[in-house]
């Protein structure tokens, strides 16, 4: 279709233009090549005219993912110059099939990593990237671009472009929609290690903070275009996606004035100086637990053995070793509305832990380890005067799972025990090893009133629906009382 140039339509007829356009979403071409193509149905409602003219924007939908907290919102997303940019197409994808429109701006930079073209048919609209365009600027497109959006993601955020942003230059297109915005604004920063290392990027990373501005990564690993490692990879789709989620996350926040203590990952019991005695726990549970009841508003403390992941965001988090130390960490945050203790406690310690490193005596065979028993957490905490109103447990069993975590329900007086089988050929999770470590879980829930069997799915689904049970229950608890 020949370019269309709206400065040279009438008055009225640009004033109704630009009308239809901002009704819709669209900039006044987009709605004009529309109108256009579309003669023949000038009948039917904009949206219906839009479908029938675009057949590809329906087919390039892909099959929907239910219940995505920004569902129906619309992102603006600006891709800068890196190699990471291929990552965001994914990224597209993946906010498209949680029913989240994206309406692409690229720097010019950005095309020459990747192709308007591709970027535009996975988004399904048009790809934004000049500030000069003649035609959207007739409706002074960089500043609607900057409004009409729920929110703005930068990935990959190039060191140029958080530069630009930390000094409210605007002479691009990304840079002047940027500082034309009043929406939250999420930057997912990708470069080299010692480009996001250079006490430059720092000071602006940190004006951007001040500003308010929601970071997510850069993460550690090794860079796609060079052998280098370190801090600078971009964040992954689905865990940008994940922080679009909380952002415009709307919805109620059922445990807001709630506390809720929670435990993580293993404990680690001394013998020497050098050695202890430790399990397999990742903490990938007890973390995603923490974060799922933050997400519903609880104040959470939670405290972590020593883990290979990040503290979860929206927590306090205390670093302990030892369950004398967690037990100590747990009492001392008491009093609490709801306790979920998932750590995996070391029921024993050593006895007597050596103040040198043990040595090894030639001929005389291993040493004895005498072992002694670790206080008990949940059943302290069943006990307490100030037992948390909800205490919920976890048990990790190998054999006669329900019957033993029932006989623990009962001698810990805990409410529900979340029974998990981590036998490492419980057949859950594509890894040898199972659930610990994994990132899979199958739970039953215990309780006096009965068993609940829950399929096998993601550690954090496990902890999204064992949050959304605990406002349950609290809620009703409220309405009765
Ligand atoms: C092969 C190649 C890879 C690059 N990768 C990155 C990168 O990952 N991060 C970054 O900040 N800059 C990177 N740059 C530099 C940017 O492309 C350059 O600073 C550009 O001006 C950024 O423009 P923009 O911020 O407008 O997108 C790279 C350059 C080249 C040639």
């Amino acid at each position: 279709m020949a370019s269309i140039t709206i400065r040279n339509l009438d008055e009225s007829a640009k004033q109704a233009l630009r009308r239809r356009a901002a009704g819709n979403g669209r900039s006044m071409e987009e709605e004009a090549r529309l109108l256009l193509a579309g003669l023949a149905e000038l009948d039917v409602p904009p949206a219906a005219a839009a479908e029938s003219v675009q057949p590809e924007r329906v087919s390039t939908a892909p099959p929907a993912i239910a219940g995505f907290p920004a569902a129906g919102k619309r992102v603006l997303l600006i891709l800068g110059g890196g190699i990471a940019a291929y990552k965001c197409l994914d990224l597209i994808r993946r906010l498209r099939e949680r029913g989240v429109a994206v309406r692409p701006v690229m720097t010019a930079a950005a095309g020459e990593f990747i192709t308007p073209l591709s970027v535009g048919a996975l988004a399904a609209d048009r790809v934004f990237t000049d500030l000069f365009d003649r035609e959207d600027e007739q409706d002074v497109g960089h500043i609607r671009l900057a409004r009409d959006c729920d929110m703005i993601v930068v990935a990959p955020a190039t060191a140029d472009l958080m530069a630009k942003m930390a000094n409210g230059l605007a002479n691009d297109l990304a840079s002047a929609v940027l500082l034309a915005t009043r929406r939250p604004v999420l930057v997912a920063p990708a470069m080299n290690p010692a480009m996001w290392a250079h006490r430059a990027t720092q000071r602006n990373v940190e004006t951007l903070r001040r500003d308010g501005i929601h970071f997510i990564g850069p993460m550690e690993g090794e860079m796609a275009e060079s052998r280098e490692a370190g801090r600078g990879r971009m964040a992954e789709p689905l865990e940008i996606v994940e922080r679009i989620g909380e952002l415009l996350d709307t919805r109620p926040k059922p445990l807001r004035g709630r506390r809720a203590i929670v435990t993580s990952g293993p404990t680690h019991e001394p013998i020497d100086p050098v050695r202890y005695i430790a399990n397999r726990s990742s903490g990938k549970q007890g973390h995603a637990i923490a974060a799922a009841l933050a997400d519903l508003g609880a104040e959470v403390i939670l405290v972590s053995g020593p883990v290979a992941i990040p503290d979860p965001r929206g927590c306090e988090t205390v670093h302990v070793e030892s369950a004398r130390e967690m037990q100590r960490m747990v009492e001392a945050a008491l009093p609490a509305d709801i306790a979920v203790m998932v750590a995996a406690v070391a029921d024993w310690r050593s006895k007597a832990e050596a103040t040198e490193k043990m040595k090894k005596e030639g001929g005389k065979g291993p040493s004895h380890l005498e072992l002694t028993e670790n206080p008990d957490i949940l059943k302290g905490l069943g006990h307490h005067v100030r037992r948390p109103g909800l205490l919920i447990g976890f048990a990790a069993e190998t054999e006669k799972i329900v019957e033993h975590a029932r006989a623990k329900l009962d001698r810990k007086k805990a409410d529900w025990i979340v029974a998990n089988d981590v036998s490492p050929d419980s057949g859950i999770g594509e890894k040898a090893g199972g659930v610990m470590g994994g990132d899979r879980n199958r739970v039953r829930i215990l309780s006096r009133d009965g068993v609940e069997e829950w399929p096998e799915m993601g550690k954090r689904e496990v902890a999204r629906r064992l949050a959304a049970r605990i406002a349950e229950t609290l809620a009703r608890q409220a309405a009765k009382a």
